[in-house]
């Protein structure tokens, strides 16, 4: 099979599929579409990937030979909680706000997981929910999931995931609400399974409100990490779709990285603790803005020499570029994602004491950990940090630990471990994080590099050599412009060329 594509062909077949699906596939990311194509061209029995791409293009109803296609051009990364600042936000303000509107007439709420890939946050949603307990008794949820990709949602509705899903889940929610089956897999309780729906739904399809049962709108959408991948023409069209359906006064969840997409006058960007959702109608006036959110450096501890290692994401609420943001913080109690945005902001300006001081109330006093069982691993995750540019590794290694207790499942955890052990230049120690990193999530970067880099310092080269050539295989088949985990803003294709550099 000749696996080439000639240029124009690949221009027609990226325009038609923006015009189908939303899916953006500019010339940098043509090595993917002729990944895809050359898959789906075997799968469908053409004879070469070309032929497969005229009869696509040639087809005046492509919906099930672009299915092939659709399935290997879609990303379904996505894993339990994702954004556990998201969870505790949708917990202390949308879902309470949601049952206190005395406006409210029926006692029902509409969640909608849009482009929910294999249905984790669907079922995120349900858990928060039943965790809620009796506050929630007499309300009837609903929550639907959709996506374009069949076979996500297949998935999605035998609720059987691999613990790389629950890499961020905190243990004690593994063992309330998942059945472990032998080879690594856990099964979610069928009673969860029930409070969410699936069903397909391509954002491209005219006909949202009739897939949807419109005229019931929703309350709360989620659509994170979709917009990313589609052009700027078929995001307005999805936002301008998801803005008709949502309820007066319900809310919009995009990804971090997507908040700047979202442009809509009928729309307020509203900023709680370390998240933004959008709400549908004009600011209110009872609510302060703009928010002043500093990040300077400068006053408060000065950073230990170790800081390059240790930053890395906090996983910080969205920034939008000159919009005014309501923010509703002052208006509510304080509560455990107050405390924490507190000591997010202190350690951003370097106050990394102060914030340390303020992570010990959330995991020390009980009432905050009872309620705040999304922000724990966060907490200690963030605490640890803090000790680490400090220089005081001996504590960053005991929150470390914590973490890691608690989240047994997640292989950034490790990676971390290992920057401490770096700074304390315990190589070995770090070599041995390193490979408990690798062995949770094989195809971790980061920790490929990393470990290339620590035996390379050892002086094992062709084990170091081995990484780096890892390194460089995962960043091949990774969209060039997508940034690292744990890279500090690295992009595939600038991390590509540092890899290679250093094989020579
Ligand atoms: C990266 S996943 C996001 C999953 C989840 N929302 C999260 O943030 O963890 C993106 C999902 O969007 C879906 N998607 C992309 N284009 C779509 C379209 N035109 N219509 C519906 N779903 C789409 C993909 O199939 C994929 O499952």
């Amino acid at each position: 099979m000749d696996p080439s594509i000639p240029e124009r062909l690949l221009h027609d077949l990226s325009r038609f599929i923006a015009a189908h699906t939303g899916l953006s596939f500019p010339p940098k990311k043509w090595n993917l579409l002729v990944k895809g194509v050359a898959a789906a061209a075997r799968e469908t029995g053409f004879e070469s990937p070309q032929a497969y791409a005229r009869r696509v293009l040639e087809s005046a109803s492509p919906d099930e030979l672009l299915e092939p296609l659709v399935g290997r051009l879609t990303i379904g990364e996505t894993y339990f909680l994702r954004d556990k600042n998201i969870f505790q936000t949708l917990q202390d303000h949308i879902i309470r706000g949601l049952i206190e509107y005395p406006r409210r007439r029926e006692k029902s709420i509409r969640f909608w997981s849009a482009g929910c890939a294999t249905g984790e946050e669907a079922y995120s949603i349900a858990i928060l929910i039943d965790r809620m307990g009796d506050v929630l008794k007499q309300w009837d949820i609903h929550i639907i999931g959709t996506d374009i990709n069949r076979r996500f949602l297949k998935i999605a509705e035998q609720g059987i995931y691999t613990r790389w899903s629950l890499r961020e889940t905190p243990d004690a929610i593994i063992r309330d609400y998942f059945i472990p089956h032998s080879n690594n897999r856990f099964e979610l309780l069928p009673r969860i399974r029930r409070q969410a729906a699936f069903t397909r739904l391509n954002f491209a399809d005219p006909d949202y409100k009739r897939i949807l049962g419109y005229p019931k709108p929703m309350d709360v959408i989620f659509c994170r990490n979709v917009l990313m991948y589609h052009d700027a023409m078929n995001r307005q069209h999805v936002l301008n779709c998801l803005v008709d359906l949502l309820e007066d006064n319900g809310w919009l969840v995009t990804g971090p990285a997507e908040a700047g997409f979202v442009d809509s006058k009928t729309l307020t960007p509203v900023r709680f603790a370390n998240a933004t959702f959008f709400r549908k109608g004009p600011p209110r006036k009872e609510e302060k803005y703009p928010l002043t959110h500093g990040k300077k450096h400068g006053r408060g501890d000065r950073p230990a020499k170790s800081e390059s290692l240790i930053r890395a994401s906090l996983n910080p609420a969205p920034r939008l570029n000159n919009r005014r943001i309501t923010d509703i913080r002052d208006n509510r109690p304080p509560a455990v994602d107050r405390l924490y945005d507190n000591a997010v902001l202190a350690y951003e300006r370097g106050g990394y004491s102060e914030a340390a001081k303020k992570l010990s109330r959330i995991l020390e006093n009980g009432h905050f950990r009872k309620n705040s069982f999304l922000m724990q691993t966060q907490s200690m995750i963030l605490l640890t940090r803090c000790y680490a540019n400090l220089g005081e590794l001996k504590n960053a290694e005991y929150w470390c630990h914590a973490a890691i207790e608690s989240e047994k499942l997640n292989p950034e955890l490790y990676f971390l471990l290992s920057t401490i052990y770096q700074a304390g230049n315990d190589l070995d120690a770090a070599i041995r994080a390193l490979k408990r990193a690798l062995y949770l999530d094989a195809d971790f970067i980061m920790a490929h590099f990393q470990m290339g880099v620590l035996l390379r310092q050892r002086y094992r080269l062709e084990e170091s050599r081995k990484y780096f050539l890892n390194t460089i295989a995962l960043l091949k088949a990774k969209d060039p412009e997508e940034v690292l985990p744990q890279s500090e803003g690295m992009t595939a294709a600038r991390m590509l060329e540092t890899v290679q550099s250093l094989t020579g």
